[in-house]
């Protein structure tokens, strides 16, 4: 069984950790009987399972219904749930509301987005006993602000911006942080300075652990355009795969030779 002290342990002994996104009772059994460690219930199911363009539209009994199919199901696994656009924004207090009503629907541990602004409510939920991961670099519930989905951190302002945030959330106890779309060397700086877990989406091979969203990894989602194309994170391991159950096993074997992510998926 995967638990906080056991992902400490996997890090020290530089074992990575599988990460996928899921959304249901099936999925989760299948990602659980294939030795993924992390489920993630993410707020990406606005867009995979919903349909919408962001994530910004997803409510909070969106993500108690997901953790509530997700969790009984996968057995062992360790279970994120991702605090939803609005749900905690606006002081610890109201993040801890909600946070609480995640982990009563199953969840082990609540991720947020954000830095510097959200290390006084990483420090109230730890405090109270809420595991917490961060969310740096790409955060997609800010894509308005961001100008779109693209790489973070490439400037050297934004890269010293990103490690402050990082060793910010970290003192403050949050004990993994997921990295979307940064350059590898940043990514590879951070997790060596900081010491948390961190999970890379786009990050590079020397995080601690990797995260796909599980329908990009299995080929099954598209916006709805005819030209989608796939980020460049993301592989498609339904190729060479006679089953989803071989998909996601290849998934955490690649995630734990270090063969996923390769030079093509990174930045
Ligand atoms: O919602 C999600 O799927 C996520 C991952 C991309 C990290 O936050
Ligand atoms: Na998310």
């Amino acid at each position: 069984m995967t638990t906080l002290h056991s992902l400490q342990q996997m890090v020290s002994r530089g074992e990575k950790i599988a990460t996928l996104t899921c959304y249901d009772a099936s999925f989760a059994r299948l990602c659980a009987q294939a030795g993924v460690d992390v489920l993630l219930v993410g707020d990406s199911l606005g867009m995979v399972l919903q349909g919408a363009n962001s994530t910004l539209a997803v409510t909070l009994h969106d993500m108690l219904y997901h953790t509530r199919c997700v969790a009984p199901a996968a057995a062992g696994c360790w279970i994120i749930a991702d605090m939803p656009f609005g749900s905690y924004q606006q002081s610890p207090e109201q993040a801890m509301r909600n946070a609480a009503r995640l982990m009563a629907a199953g969840a082990h541990m609540v991720k947020l987005e954000g830095g510097s602004a959200m290390v006084e409510t990483v420090r109230f939920l730890v405090e109270r006993g809420i595991p917490v991961c961060g969310h740096l670099g790409l955060t997609p519930q800010s894509v308005h602000q961001l100008g779109g989905y693209r790489v973070q951190g490439k400037q050297a302002e934004q890269a010293q911006q990103l490690l402050d945030d990082a060793q910010g959330l970290s003192d403050a106890g949050a004990s993994m942080l997921v990295l979307e779309m940064v350059p590898s060397a940043l990514a590879a700086t951070l997790t060596q300075q900081t010491g948390l877990a961190t999970i890379g989406i786009g990050a590079g091979p020397d995080c601690s652990g990797q995260v796909l969203v599980l329908h990009d990894m299995l080929g099954a989602y598209s916006n709805g355009k005819p030209d989608y194309k796939a980020p460049r994170f993301v592989r498609n391991f339904m190729h060479g795969s006679d089953s989803i159950q071989t998909a996601l096993s290849r998934y955490v074997a690649a995630v734990k030779d270090g063969s996923f992510p390769a030079a093509e998926h990174c930045f």
